[in-house]
């Protein structure tokens, strides 16, 4: 096709994506969209593991993530987005991956362990337990060569590599090894300055959220306890609003450290003109979003991307059952 290299990242649809998920990664696949064959999936799938009764919602969320990722500059005339559930070759390609994964590694998976503690699962599920299996399918039916994600993803890289890697030996090399590539800002505090910004946790700034909503958020955001009045100096490094400046206005960080520092600018006045930077960074993708506001232009987006995808994920496993000898009728 292309000559290009190849991308291929996904989320669990389950809600809004917020600022944590636009800089730990989202920023990166659209810097990288026209350089790299690029392919978005939409792990549907995967989302069941932690929300297998809400059937009804998922269509809704999958929604919601396909306009969130092309408010966030998401071209589909570069990038390819697709549904998980539809590509059923990577359930067949995760299931070969089963026979040799020990569940040993599976267990000792930290993301594996601080999610099931998060979600307080104790007897494991199967699917649950399992899903980086099915991650390392998604990654490798695509042969994908670089997978831009959030820190707490390189465990399931990590996996994933070890498995195309005995694949390779096991069979023939026709997958390939994946690097991970993890964002600038790998980690984003939440508003309520304790842990990393998440829905759950209520501490996040949506994508979607409007200015007033920003400032409502931003102006409740934890900073300084040791700040009472406006001159005494403040200590920008317990500051979650400086964190914010940190990431988001890095031309007036200086500035602002110092005004802090001497008690010359407010915590008010601080916030507002982070309030501000957030709303510019998000003005362009309110804008995008009213472009694709209907839900036909979302279906045909999600429709053509998925079409696509498969394409590629059939050529892989022709290539992976010649490999292992799983070809009948031929
Ligand atoms: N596990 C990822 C998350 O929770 C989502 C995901 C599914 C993914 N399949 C993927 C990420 C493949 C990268 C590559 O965010």
């Amino acid at each position: 096709m292309t000559g290009k290299k190849r991308i291929l990242t996904g989320d669990r649809p389950t809600g809004a994506l917020h600022l944590g998920h636009y800089v730990g990664s989202l920023v990166n696949r659209v810097k990288l969209q026209e350089e790299y064959d690029s392919y978005i999936l939409i792990a549907d799938v995967q989302a069941l593991t932690t929300h297998w009764e809400q059937g009804e919602d998922l269509e809704n969320s999958v929604y919601q993530i396909t306009s969130d990722y092309l408010a966030a500059g998401l071209d589909p005339n570069q990038a390819t987005i697709c549904i998980q559930s539809k590509i059923t070759e990577i359930h067949e390609l995760a299931a070969y991956f089963s026979m040799y994964t020990p569940v040993n590694v599976l267990r000792h998976n930290p993301t594996i362990k601080a999610e099931a503690q998060q979600h307080g699962f104790k007897d494991l599920m199967y699917g649950f337990l399992g899903y980086p299996v099915s991650q390392a399918a998604d990654i490798a039916i695509f042969k994908a060569h670089v997978v831009p994600v959030g820190e707490d993803q390189v465990p399931h890289l990590e996996l994933a590599r070890r498995i195309v890697r005995r694949f390779n030996d096991l069979y023939k090399p026709v997958l390939v090894e994946p690097e991970v590539l993890v964002g600038q800002v790998s980690r984003l505090v939440g508003l309520d300055g304790k842990a990393k910004m998440s829905k759950s946790l209520n501490n996040a700034i949506f994508l979607s959220d409007k200015p007033e909503d920003v400032w409502q958020k931003v102006r409740n955001a934890v900073t300084d306890p040791a700040r009472i009045h406006k001159t005494d100096p403040g200590h920008p490094e317990v500051c979650t609003i400086f964190e914010y400046h940190k990431v988001f206005n890095n031309s007036e960080l200086e500035s602002i450290e110092q005004e802090c520092r001497q008690g010359k600018i407010g915590c008010v006045a601080c916030k507002k003109r982070q309030a501000q930077v957030i709303n510019q960074l998000l003005e362009p993708m309110h804008e995008r979003r009213e472009q694709y506001k209907s839900r036909d232009i979302l279906t045909d987006i999600l429709r053509e991307g998925t079409r696509r995808a498969q394409e590629v994920a059939r050529s892989t496993m022709e290539e992976v059952r010649e490999a292992m000898k799983i070809q009948y009728f031929k």
